[in-house]
């Protein structure tokens, strides 16, 4: 590392100005929460920034509905993101928004220097205009039939019953969200920061290792995407929209605006721009093209693309320093599947909130995550069991059973001296402070969780192993007492200060406890002995599967009782008509059969569609099912399912799909697969 202490700049994702925060954001926030707090515990300076993501057409629409404007409804939303931020302990140093000034000069700033160096490029475009409106249609607000399968109300950028990618110009029958007119094409001149120039740049970017931190900017996984983004080529980027537009106007072509992904990562800088001219910190300090400081962003891998293409190369043409390392983490799964508002399981962090304790989510969540770029899964009875088992059952646990005996029998007072035998254990897990940090450090928080338990359980077996409830009970070995739960509350004092970036309240709680200041990472090789703690005071509850299933119902209650108009992509889809009538001969010549779906795949560069292998009772089929929102794959294999066995195999993007799947409902989180009743074999005709 370059430098002792480290200075870091650490952001996560701006969240838009649009919606809630669910317990799928909350992933990200309280990972980069739990890095960052431990940054500072280790005695670095780390400042952690955000800020909401404002601008666009789904914001300027949402408004307009409301029958607010914009700003309106930004600050509403940025006080509430907020309230649900630091409801979870999300410890941000700043959390501004992209509808700022910093934000205006500094986007602005970026695209002249980006000009200036021959990166920008005009060109006239075709896209679909509303001519009701008036406005041009982004792909998301234009809907109409699938041209591959017929469905209806499919979006322009792909249909979700068939998973066909393509472009809102193929759609049959096009019409517009917002208005419901039919579109129309119409030319336009929009601006293009030329990407396919940046190559060489990138290439170099993503390989060399970084000065601070000895490492390549990227995950494996996360650079084999840069890859196949390489031998594709890069394509140019269309950096900005016609009026009606929420953002940054360009000052030297009036009617035209930045593209919200523009200016949106700008926001990190912007939050941070705040934050020094509020504070005196000194921003080329952090973001001049020869810093020194760290610079690591955590975000999702849906949106690779924009942090590890157009952000390095904005950031570098417009002559900034660039990341040091982007972090890229998988999506939440709720009980195997995606989150479904249907089931209860589309969890907002308010909820939550109003039923359970956010350091439950904070700890289930770190002994799920790790550094590399998988989903991750709440199972919602593997939450409790956890939750229970390792925080309340073996940690808070060791307190609580040591307490008693100190404050009765010693006035709370620790012995002045314990046995090297007990200097020993506590040697231990004084020694497993490094490795802990190693974990943190490297993000993977699992295996910290995972030793801090082992390392509870070993302080458990010693209160059980020395008993200290019989020794009480013996005459003249008040001595061997006070110093067996000496041991026991100096065991407990480490295991709070390694869980303390995972927990920070209830390490708050546990320092008020044992009458100590705040722990920092040093402070592991501290003992605690001749000092007068105080009584103990509850800690942590276990939690109650009720409180969990009171949680998922509000959440299905939330849905219906949502008075917030929809956006477009949460419409109710209308049931669809009946179809004209046709005999049984017509319906004898659809080949249905039972199929055991034997594996699931995840298709690349295909966001709903995953590839299934299906057992037809001998024979094997591979189909594509634009499942992918509905299902996890895990969760998948093994089961039933009614397939189609003589549709006319069909070539697509991914391959050949050799039948189709039977699933019911509208799509996104609500597919539903049919199953067969038990007893069904594979092979079997449904007729
Ligand atoms: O995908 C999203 O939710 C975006 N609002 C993230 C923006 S991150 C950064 F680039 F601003
Ligand atoms: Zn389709």
């Amino acid at each position: 590392m370059s430098r002792n202490p480290r200075k870091i700049l650490v952001t996560s994702a701006l969240p838009y100005a649009n919606g809630d925060i669910h317990i799928g954001h909350l992933v990200e926030y309280i990972q980069t929460d739990i890095w960052a707090r431990f940054q500072r515990l280790r005695g670095h300076e780390c400042y952690y920034v955000c800020a909401d993501d404002t601008h666009g057409t789904p914001i300027m629409l949402r408004a307009r509905q409301e029958g607010i404007t914009p700003e309106a409804l930004i600050a509403r939303v940025h006080d509430e993101h907020l309230r649900d931020f630091t409801g979870f302990h999300i410890a941000f140093d700043n959390y501004h928004s992209t509808n700022s000034e910093e934000n205006r000069e500094l986007a602005q700033g970026i695209y002249r220097r980006l000009r200036d160096a021959g990166l920008i490029e005009a060109r006239t475009i075709r896209q679909l205009y509303d001519p009701e409106q008036e406005m041009f249609l982004p792909d998301r607000f234009i809907k109409g039939e699938c041209p591959k399968c017929h469905a209806k109300d499919q979006y322009g950028d792909g249909c979700e019953a068939c998973g066909t990618t393509y472009a809102p110009t193929d759609l049959i029958a096009p019409y517009s969200a917002v208005s419901g007119a039919t579109p129309v094409t119409r030319e336009t001149e929009h601006y293009f920061f030329r990407l396919s120039a940046c190559g060489d740049f990138l290439r170099d970017w993503m390989a060399r290792p970084r000065p601070n931190t000895g490492e390549p900017p990227l995950q494996p996984e996360a650079a084999n995407k840069l890859e196949e983004w390489f031998e594709a080529g890069l394509r140019d980027w269309d950096i900005t929209r016609d009026a009606p537009y929420f953002g940054f106007e360009i000052p030297e072509a009036p009617g035209k605006y930045l593209y919200v992904w523009l200016d949106a990562p700008v926001g990190y800088m912007a939050s941070f721009l705040d934050l020094c001219r509020r504070t005196g910190l000194d921003f080329d300090e952090f973001w001049g093209p020869e810093s020194q400081t760290e610079l690591w962003h955590f975000i999702g891998k849906d949106i690779l693309y924009f942090h590890a293409l157009f952000w390095p190369a904005t950031l570098h043409f417009a002559g900034y320093r660039t990341p040091d390392k982007v972090c890229v983490h998988g999506f939440l799964t709720v009980n195997g599947q995606k989150m479904s508002k249907s089931r209860g399981t589309f969890i907002a962090a308010r909820t939550y909130l109003e039923h359970l304790d956010p350091e439950y989510l904070r700890y289930y969540f770190a002994a799920k995550l790790n550094d590399r770029v998988e989903d991750i899964d709440l199972n919602l009875d593997d939450f409790i069991a956890r939750v229970n088992s390792n925080l309340v059952g073996k940690y808070v646990n060791i307190a609580s059973r040591s307490s008693g005996f100190i404050t009765k029998r010693f006035g709370g007072r620790l012995a002045a001296q314990i046995t090297a035998e007990q200097e020993a254990l506590i040697g231990r897990f004084q020694e497993a402070a490094e490795a802990i940090a190693e974990c943190y450090e490297r993000r993977q928080f699992s295996e910290a969780m995972r030793r801090i338990m082992a390392l509870a359980d070993e302080a458990n077996e010693y209160f059980n192993d020395t008993r200290p409830w019989e020794v009480a009970k013996r005459q003249g070995e008040e001595p061997q007492l006070q110093q067996i739960l000496t041991t026991c509350l100096n065991l407990f004092r480490l295991l709070t200060l390694y869980l303390k970036p995972v927990l920070p309240q209830l390490a708050e709680r546990a320092e008020e406890f044992l009458n100590i200041p705040p722990l920092r990472w040093s402070d592991a090789s501290l003992l605690l002995v001749d000092h007068v703690i105080n009584p103990y005071q509850h800690l942590m509850t276990r939690i109650e599967p009720k409180q969990v299933e009171a949680m998922v119902e509000a959440s299905r209650e939330n849905l219906a009782g949502n008075s917030s108009a929809p956006s477009p992509a949460e419409e109710k889809t209308p049931l669809e008509p009946i179809a004209p009538e046709i005999t049984i001969d017509d319906f004898m010549k659809v080949d249905l059969r039972v199929a055991r779906l034997v594996e699931a795949r995840p298709v690349e560069g295909a966001d709903k569609l995953l590839a299934l292998t299906l057992d037809l009772g001998g024979e094997t089929r591979n189909v594509f099912a634009g499942i992918k929102s509905a299902y996890a794959p895990a969760d998948l294999e093994g089961r039933l399912v009614v397939m189609v066995a003589n549709l006319k195999p069909r070539k697509m993007r991914f391959g050949v799909s050799e039948g189709m799947v039977l699933a019911a409902g509208p799509g996104g989180g609500d597919i539903f697969l049919l199953s067969p009743d038990s007893g069904a074999e594979p092979g079997m005709r449904v007729k």
